[in-house]
């Protein structure tokens, strides 16, 4: 069945009111394919930035949000703030939160039933180190990270986007090959059919994420469930937009 294309840029703690400003100015002067679902995630200091320049049609996702709603947690962003910001979407388990800051599945998967219940979409990272990857624990370890959202919200996947990002391709210049990441998105959407709904596995985009750019993510396009990209240091170019029309 046909999905959606999706592409984020995740611009991660990078940028400043000026960069943004150009790299918004970019994407809405660009010619952009309109088959593609484009979200763009600034460091949140930028975010209404985004949402107020950024031309309609590509949305605003948060790098985090808090797991709990308003209240006494100093720093935290919460679900409804997001969304009374026009921000619509999360960006969740990303592996720079779950290793230097400590994440476990289930905080993550708590922050994805919030951000869920709350009307945000979720893109919803897992990946393996390479470590991991080395020992075969590549598919264990990415089924455990989505089992722990799975119990949490349970069926309804309609607002998740799962990002496989390994961990040994973010910001290394090593792409997973077409096989690598084809076998790991396979092995995603058979885990969908199996514990989550047949439907679920069907219409769930799953996307890639790890030194994609606007070489290498042609080859990517062709894999059967390949559904997009999270593109990290390649979203604060110019050719980011060459990722999104990498389709067309
Ligand atoms: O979330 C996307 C990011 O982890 C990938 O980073 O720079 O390898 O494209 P990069």
């Amino acid at each position: 069945m046909a999905r959606q294309f999706f592409v984020g840029g995740n611009f991660k703690m990078n940028g400043t009111i000026q960069s943004i400003k150009e790299i918004i100015e970019n994407l809405n002067n660009a010619k952009i394919d309109e088959n593609v679902e484009v979200v763009i995630s600034p460091p949140t200091i930028y975010l209404l930035l985004a949402r107020e320049h950024l031309r309609s049609g590509i949305e605003v996702a948060a790098q985090n949000v808090f797991n709990k709603p308003n209240g006494a947690f100093t720093g935290e962003i919460s679900v409804s703030q997001l969304k009374d910001s026009g921000i619509t979407w999360a960006l969740l388990g990303h592996s720079e939160r779950r290793t230097i800051l400590s994440e476990s599945d289930d905080f993550v998967a708590s922050k994805a039933k919030a951000a869920l219940d709350g009307g945000l979409g979720v893109i919803l990272c897992c990946g393996e180190s390479l470590e991991q990857r080395e020992a075969g624990k590549t598919i264990e370890v990415v089924t455990s990270q989505l089992k722990a959202v799975a119990d949490a919200i349970g069926k309804d996947w309609s607002k998740v986007v799962i990002a496989y990002e390994p961990i040994w391709a973010i910001g290394t210049g090593k792409v997973a090959s077409t096989e690598q990441a084809q076998e790991v998105h396979k092995a995603i959407r058979e885990w969908l059919k199996k514990e989550v709904s047949e439907e679920a596995a069907e219409k769930t985009r799953i996307i890639y994420g790890g030194s994609v750019n606007e070489k290498n993510c042609g080859e990517l396009t062709k894999q059967e469930d390949i559904d997009g990209f999270l593109v990290g240091g390649a979203s604060l170019k110019p050719a980011f937009v060459d990722i999104i029309n990498a389709k067309s």
